[in-house]
């Protein structure tokens, strides 16, 4: 049976002294993830009827953290720009402490409704649900397994998808860094899923 597996990125020079946005690279430990990833993942490929390893697409966004995280996947690789973090806009780069000081109204706004939330000149979880869209129709037509390494708010989108979640719960949902999730249809239409964390 079809698999689909999500994974944030590994942790990036920006996670690491908490910043939000950017293009960093990773950092040492989320080097060691991305060497991790493909064993991770290989022992878990469903086999065909013949008893081959079924194809596999590795989809990232465009942004180097994901990029790097998927470099040593044997598999096809495509970049979406719909896959690609939420837009901090005026907040890119800053970390929650330099936003909660420097625009303490945008802090107490995002708080209040982190779904509707638009950051100035940037994106809400609510324009990321919509603009994956076309992701999230092709992940359901394609017949592929696929692995999408993402970012922690569009993974949180489509996690939400998958598992039927309400919209209110999308921005908070758990996705965290170094972990694998594996997501498997049921004949009914709905999802099992299996967290994996790095051994
Ligand atoms: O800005 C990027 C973060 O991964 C999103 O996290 O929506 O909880 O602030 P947040």
């Amino acid at each position: 049976a079809r698999r689909i597996w999500l994974t944030r990125h590994g942790q990036s020079e920006f996670n690491l002294v908490e910043r939000i946005g950017g293009d960093s690279n990773l950092a040492p430990a989320g080097e060691v993830y991305a060497r991790c990833l493909p064993d991770m993942l290989i022992g878990r490929l469903p086999l065909t009827d013949d008893e081959q390893c079924v194809p596999v697409s590795v989809w990232t966004s465009t942004l180097r953290r994901t990029i790097q995280t998927a470099r040593y996947l044997p598999f096809p690789k495509l970049r979406w720009k719909a896959l690609d973090e939420i837009q901090a806009g005026t907040c890119d780069g800053l970390t929650y402490e330099d936003i909660a000081r420097q625009s303490p109204d945008e802090f107490a706004a995002r708080s209040k409704d982190k779904l509707r939330y638009r950051y100035p000149a940037g994106e809400s979880y609510m324009d990321v649900i919509q603009r994956l869209e076309p992701v999230i129709i092709e992940m359901e037509r394609e017949k592929e397994c696929i692995v999408v390494v993402g970012h922690q708010a569009v993974l949180r989108a489509i996690l939400g998808y998958f598992m039927a979640k309400p919209l209110a719960s999308i921005p908070t949902l758990d996705v965290p860094l170094h972990t694998l999730i594996e997501l498997r249809p049921r004949p009914d239409g709905t999802m099992d899923f299996d967290y994996i964390p790095l051994p």
